[in-house]
């Protein structure tokens, strides 16, 4: 019923590749500061002339902010008439190795990859390299000793999204309490870097511990069964929650409201994304907190994917400005999200 994985899983457990071309119109706005959004007619081709071919390594489709950064990947390759190779991983790092090493087969012009995971990329991005092809990552991380292996990073900063949510439930807990913490993806860098964040700050609060904590992989469907399992283990002593992201949050709401509590009062929640339904759980006083992931990397990734091409110096990473929400803005807000 809840799961967005089950629907990309129906699509076939092989690697399929779907290739976009065109000139459609659409272009897609909230998409950070690296975007050049203002509308004009991109350019993806090369120089001269002959449109580029890219390939996009995406993680699955493990949430609603995954689902909203490939749509807008797709769209603006489109806008940009750029011919997108698309490779859901699954959420497995094996897979994604296999759609890169086709994509090198295939000569693309330049590799997008939003990396499982961090650890273990690094020979396939040497043989990317070896072959002239450019990787620009998406939103996360991987840990390499030659940091040449990519030309640019474009995403937010994830251990400050975990400080904010730390400091919020830290302010609203008066400095005391029980937090139960349900992670995404173990070795991602939104689940180390978020963790990180987190507990850096709420460090800084004797009176406040962190009595469970255990993966939910980003999915709505395992962050409903996590918490559970915390709330079946001891309700009583959870104070609040801290989700790595929205879709886990939305589970654990709905596990708090069948045990016969309040979410959003009896425990407190925060988490990241800034998808609409949890903006609008912020609104309805059903959560209490979410910082923004901005997800609509598609315009931004093709800049640095131009420039990489181009042999410009970048940055090693572009970093996006994410918003946040509680309850003097939700209500406001919820109906300019666009994902
Ligand atoms: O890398 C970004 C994270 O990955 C998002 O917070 C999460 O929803 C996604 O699956």
């Amino acid at each position: 019923m809840y799961s967005r994985k089950t629907i990309a899983m129906s699509l076939g457990s092989l690697l399929a590749f779907s290739m976009l071309a065109g000139c459609g119109s659409s272009s897609s706005t909230d998409s950070g500061t690296a975007a050049k959004t203002d509308g004009a007619p991109a350019t993806g081709g090369k120089a001269e002339g002959k449109s580029l071919t890219i390939g996009f390594a995406q993680v699955g489709a493990e949430s609603g902010w995954r689902t909203a950064e490939t749509g807008s990947v797709k769209d603006e390759a489109t806008r940009r008439g750029i011919k997108l190779m698309f490779a859901d991983g699954h959420g497995k790092q094996e897979d994604q190795i296999k759609a890169i090493h086709t994509f090198i087969a295939q000569k693309v012009d330049g590799i997008i990859l939003a990396p499982v995971v961090v650890t273990g990329f690094e020979p396939v991005l040497k043989e990317a390299k070896d072959a002239g092809i450019p990787v620009v990552l998406s939103d996360r991380a991987v840990t390499v000793k030659d940091d040449s292996l990519y030309a640019t990073l474009v995403g937010s900063d994830f251990v400050e999204e975990g400080r904010r949510c730390a400091d919020f439930l830290a302010k609203k807990m008066n400095g005391k309490g029980n937090i139960a913490e349900i992670e995404g993806n173990i070795g991602s860098a939104p689940q180390l870097e978020r963790k990180k964040g987190f507990e850096a700050e709420i460090a800084k609060y004797p009176g406040i511990k962190i009595t469970k904590d255990a993966e939910g992989k980003f999915e709505l469907a395992k962050g409903k069964e996590v918490m559970e399992a915390f709330l079946k283990s001891d309700a009583k002593s959870i104070n609040a929650v801290f989700a790595h992201n929205d879709d886990m949050a939305l589970g654990a709401i709905q596990a708090i409201e069948e045990a016969g509590l309040k979410p959003g009062k009896d425990i407190m929640i925060a988490s990241i994304d800034g998808e609409k339904t949890m903006v609008q759980a912020v609104a309805d006083g059903k959560a209490n907190f979410c910082v923004e992931c901005k997800a609509l990397l598609g315009p931004g990734l093709f800049d640095a994917m131009n420039d990489a091409i181009a042999k410009k110096k970048l940055p090693k990473k572009t970093v996006m400005q994410d918003d946040q929400f509680d309850e003097t803005n939700a209500k406001k807000l919820v109906e300019t999200r666009k994902y």
